[in-house]
């Protein structure tokens, strides 16, 4: 547990900005044909209409599974297609089909809801990884697969979580994390599959709301302020997390499939950072916009137990000299325009 600020985890400083020779040929758009298996999730339906922005509508094909079918804009605006990770052909005939050579894996169970399911967890997380690498290594398609800070556990440092370090989870969810970064290093060391991950901790975003995660506290808090509730808090005051505003979450996912490999001393996977509160911290934030929000705990046993065997704050040194992350938002700026989007839309 940390006396200190919000701030304690910004490793910035002038050195690690410094891009090296050749850096620069890392801003070409090489991506052309890109698959998010997951486009209607937490990630998706915003990583989904970003690349769509980016790389034109036609060239990202939105998979998605039975029962969380594409609406709106995100139906409109581009393909989609039944893609269901845990079925090998399904993903190799979407491939085929739109010429794809970049794969955005985004199908997972988050913590909470794994720890209730394991062998579902792992039949999607890792069963479902290793369909994705074989179409990939067969059709010669770039993979980003997501992990977590739940890789990490117990054992490992708490603050300033380096990048290379134990990673021993106690969860399902970590477990599967861990094994999915191996396997996409061993992807690309024995069959030169491009395969590159973050670690990412937790999303907050106004769009699509999280399912069953440990870090969804830190965006139902925002839903609540909006509505003018009290807010139930079912993490312990004092337990600090990474967290990360969904932009620059979509920045590091485009950012990193975009850099120069020729800089990647890693891949699988990064960690990266840009905020670490607890939750008193965010509950200010927002009085300070809202001065009349109410708060209370009732901690959760299940999710106080995960949180507490994650990280604090991770160090994200690698990510910021590699392929030059550089997070936009803080604390305060996400809470300004969470409140102001919410308030629109509720
Ligand atoms: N947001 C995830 C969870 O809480 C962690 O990566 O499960």
């Amino acid at each position: 547990m940390f006396a200190n600020s919000i701030t304690m985890c910004n490793f910035v400083n002038d050195t690690v900005n410094q891009k090296p020779h050749g850096a620069d040929k890392a801003n070409k758009h090489v991506m052309k044909n890109i698959l998010i298996i997951g486009a209607t999730g937490q990630i998706g339906s915003e990583l989904t209409m970003n690349l769509r922005s980016i790389y034109g509508n036609g060239h990202v094909v939105a998979g998605y599974i039975k029962g969380a079918e594409p609406k709106g804009e995100l139906l409109e605006s581009g393909p989609a297609e039944i893609c269901d990770i845990t079925d090998a052909q399904n993903i190799a005939d979407v491939v085929r089909k739109y010429k794809v050579d970049t794969i955005y894996n985004l199908a997972a169970l988050l913590s909470v809801v794994a720890e209730g399911k394991p062998l579902l967890a792992w039949h999607i997380g890792i069963g479902g990884l290793w369909n994705v690498l074989e179409v990939a290594r067969e059709n010669k398609c770039a993979v980003f697969t997501p992990s977590s800070i739940g890789s990490f556990g117990p054992g490992t440092p708490a603050y300033k979580t380096p990048q290379d370090t134990i990673q021993r989870p106690k969860t399902i969810y970590g477990i599967s994390k861990v094994t999915g970064e191996l396997l996409s290093d061993y992807y690309y060391n024995k069959y030169g599959v491009d395969t590159r991950s973050v670690r990412f901790p937790g999303l907050i975003s106004n769009v699509t709301p999280p399912g069953g995660g440990t870090t969804d506290y830190a965006v139902d808090i925002y839903y609540s302020a909006v509505r003018g509730e009290k807010f139930i808090c079912p993490i312990a005051q004092g337990t600090y997390m990474d967290m990360m505003y969904m932009p620059d979450a979509l920045n590091a996912c485009v950012q990193l499939m975009e850099a120069d490999p020729t800089r990647l001393v890693h891949r699988n996977s990064f960690n990266i950072a840009s905020m670490s509160f607890e939750p008193n911290q965010i509950f200010e934030a927002i009085r300070e916009e809202l001065p009349g929000f109410q708060m209370e705990y009732q901690v959760d046993p299940l999710k106080q137990a995960i949180a507490s065997s994650w990280p604090d704050c991770l160090d994200d040194m690698c990510a910021r000299n590699e392929w030059d992350w550089n997070p936009q938002y803080d604390l305060h700026s996400m809470t300004v325009d969470m409140l102001e989007k919410l308030s629109a839309r509720l």
